[in-house]
């Protein structure tokens, strides 16, 4: 786990060890004190204890923080350089999770498909030889700026010229068909893997190219040639064009999925810039998490024709045991995270008019594309749609067969009103009473958790892989995304809340320092966080408050470093679970959170000052001090308290407002 090198580092070391280095320590009571080396003071007011592993100046400071942050503090080091050198010191591996032979590995893998990228790119703006290639383009109307945005290149006709040109700069064979790149043919000898392709690379989120796609210029066989499974390339998580996608999808909060390479090609040039492709298959579990850190709403814009319907439908199951079904963390108060369902994805399917798939719509009527966008069919009509094409109503077995194919799909419908609607529906065309649908419905419920209580988890149906004329490439591993225990998870703890409060409206920050000053208490500062990786995602984010939340995660990750993303990802993830809250409750557990957060360590504080209190004999200048030092913590606490109880009683957490708006 990425935190846990971290959190191992500070277990490694003793804080009391490594400040006693710094300052002379004087052992108080269970904590030791000093002068703090933060500020100029007479008597001590810096503290640092053992059990907890942090310290805390109770003077002019009014900071504390980690064995991590002191060093920092004190070294003048960015928080990258005091880890790394901490992390020498309790001999732990920065990179022990990250298996740096691996890293070493993808590393090269993807410089040599930058390489080729670079190569076949050049090739077909310049070579003659791509003279067929830029016809090709011309014809399919994709234009200079979208050659170059999306690097889009020509691989030559023959065996050997990539070989030969990474060849010429000392990459050996091995690593280049590692990289997907080259085959080793029969007889043992290398060639190149793409020749005489329109070649469209395939990149990650960061941008960086893992493989390709390439696509005859006539009628070969098979139409798209695309890279092997590699260390760097997954077809079942890759989701092409996301990199370029990513911030269109989040600014309009919905992302159109297609099909193929050409319709995101076409739809990027004539400025919709939201789409992705799943290249092909059906929309992975994987591709589909990936994608609802960006929105929930999705349409799928898809061939008219049987093959895409079915398609379709097999997404569609996915999407509703991946979106519907999924297990989001719901904080409790001060708590760790409980397990709600979420319900909230939005799925239409816009069908394409018959024989045309995106790209043949876009290119002659872009109007419409962005008509059938707008009006696609939601989920469940779509379903119903299907299921009348397959039935013939005219029958009893047809209306019957039409029930028993729809029950499932309404059953998963949360939403009464909704449900009643498609309720209705189905009885009106299966000419029964509602009753009687409900009825159905019951006993769908009662069989379906009979069965789950026998196979727990709920079974998700199988994915099953789409038949091509190509030999399937891609191993398509089953989703076996292994689910992290509730331990490894972080703890939600006030720091934690404050974060991902911020995290999900990064600007809350300038109304809570409003609202703090209001209530007579100090703005939020980085100093309140005593968790130093915390305290870098705070300064970050207000470095960044105007920022994009990509910019900010890249950011982060620069200063944190790898090591540090799972964490991340794990207090992105609930501040995704707060998106849904609403903002006035969002408000008010951020400024509770602080004021919380306040009040622990004006409490350790006072545990403090009553402890040396006992302890400093009839030193009595010390005592006088302790005492001014007690009545002001009196005075904060009371202040923070009122100030807390102020706020409205009925604050209730946050745990409160996401239940109800997941059930609603
Ligand atoms: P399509 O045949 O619909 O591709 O297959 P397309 O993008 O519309 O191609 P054009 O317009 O004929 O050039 C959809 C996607 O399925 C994958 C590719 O990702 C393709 O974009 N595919 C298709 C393959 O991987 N291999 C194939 O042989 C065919
Ligand atoms: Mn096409």
């Amino acid at each position: 786990m990425a935190r846990s090198v971290i959190e191992e580092i500070k277990e490694r070391l003793d804080i009391v060890e490594v400040v006693g280095r710094y300052v002379p320590l004087k052992k108080s009571g269970t904590s030791y004190k000093a002068l703090c080396p933060f500020h100029t003071e007479k008597t001590p007011s810096f503290f640092v204890f053992p059990h907890t592993q942090t310290w805390r100046c109770f003077g002019a400071c009014g900071t504390g923080g980690d064995v991590i942050n002191f060093v920092q503090k004190r070294e003048g080091l960015d928080f990258p350089e005091t880890l790394r050198m901490l992390a020498r010191e309790a001999g732990v591996d920065l990179d022990r999770d990250r298996d740096p032979q691996l890293l070493a590995r993808q590393n090269l893998l993807r410089e040599l498909n930058h390489l080729a990228a670079a190569y076949y790119h050049n090739l077909l703006l310049n070579s003659p030889a791509a003279a067929a290639a830029r016809a090709y383009l011309q014809r399919r109307e994709i234009n200079d700026e979208t050659v170059r945005r999306f690097q889009l290149g020509f691989a030559p006709a023959g065996w050997e010229n990539l070989l030969a040109y990474l060849r010429e700069r000392e990459y050996n064979v091995e690593d280049m068909e590692a990289a997907g790149l080259v085959v080793f043919s029969d007889d043992g000898r290398p060639h190149d893997r793409f020749y005489n392709r329109l070649m469209i690379p395939i990149r990650d989120l960061q941008g960086r190219v893992i493989g390709f796609g390439g696509r005859t210029l006539g009628d070969g066989e098979p139409k798209y040639l695309n890279t092997a499974q590699t260390a760097i390339f997954d077809k079942s998580s890759t989701i092409f064009a996301l990199d370029l996608a990513k911030r269109s999808i989040r600014s309009r909060d919905e992302v159109v999925l297609v099909e193929g390479y050409m319709d995101v090609l076409s739809a990027h040039q004539r400025g919709f810039t939201n789409v992705v492709a799943v290249m092909g298959t059906a929309v992975t579990k994987q591709q589909l998490r990936r994608l609802s850190k960006y929105t929930r709403n999705f349409v799928f814009a898809l061939d008219a024709d049987a093959a895409g319907a079915n398609a379709t439908l097999r997404s569609a199951s996915v999407i509703r045991d991946t979106l519907t079904r999924s297990q989001v963390p719901v904080p409790t108060p001060w708590g760790k995270f409980r397990y709600e369902k979420r319900l909230d994805a939005v799925v239409k399917i816009a069908a394409m008019p018959p024989g045309q798939d995106p790209d043949d719509v876009l290119r002659t009527d872009p109007a419409l594309w962005q008509q059938l966008i707008a009006q696609a069919t939601p989920l469940v009509d779509f379903y119903f749609d299907m299921a009348l094409k397959e039935v013939d109503l005219n029958t009893a077995q047809g209306k019957s067969d039409l029930v028993r194919k729809l029950i499932p799909t309404i059953h998963e419908i949360d939403n009464p009103v909704e449900r009643r609607h498609y309720v209705g529906r189905l009885a009106n065309l299966a000419g029964v009473t509602e009753r009687e649908i409900d009825l159905e419905l019951e006993s769908y419920a009662r069989a379906l958790s009979r069965t789950r209580r026998r196979e727990e988890p709920p079974a998700v149906p199988s994915e099953t892989v789409e038949q091509s004329e190509e030999p399937p490439l891609w191993p398509e591993e089953a989703a076996t995304e292994a689910e992290a225990p509730a331990a490894t998870r972080p703890t939600i703890g006030p720091e934690e809340h404050i974060l991902a409060c911020l995290l999900a409206r990064p600007q809350l920050i300038l109304w809570a320092d409003g609202a703090l000053a209001e209530l007579r208490v100090e703005p939020v500062s980085s100093e309140d966080f005593e968790n130093s990786v915390n305290r870098v995602i705070f300064d970050a984010l207000q470095e960044f408050l105007y920022s994009d939340a990509d910019e900010i995660e890249e950011h982060l990750l620069e200063v944190l470093g790898d090591f540090t993303r799972t964490y991340l990802d794990e207090l992105t993830t609930y501040a995704d679970a707060l998106q849904n809250t609403d903002e006035d409750q969002l408000r008010k557990d951020l400024i509770n959170s602080v004021l919380n957060l306040r009040l622990a360590h004006l409490k350790q504080a006072r545990r403090n000052f009553e402890t040396e209190l006992r302890h400093c004999g009839n030193d009595k200048e010390q005592r006088e001090l302790l005492g001014r030092q007690l009545v002001d913590n009196t005075r904060q606490t009371k202040l923070l308290e009122k100030a807390l109880s102020s706020r409205s009683a009925s604050t209730q957490w946050v745990s409160e407002a996401l239940r109800y708006s997941f059930s609603t």
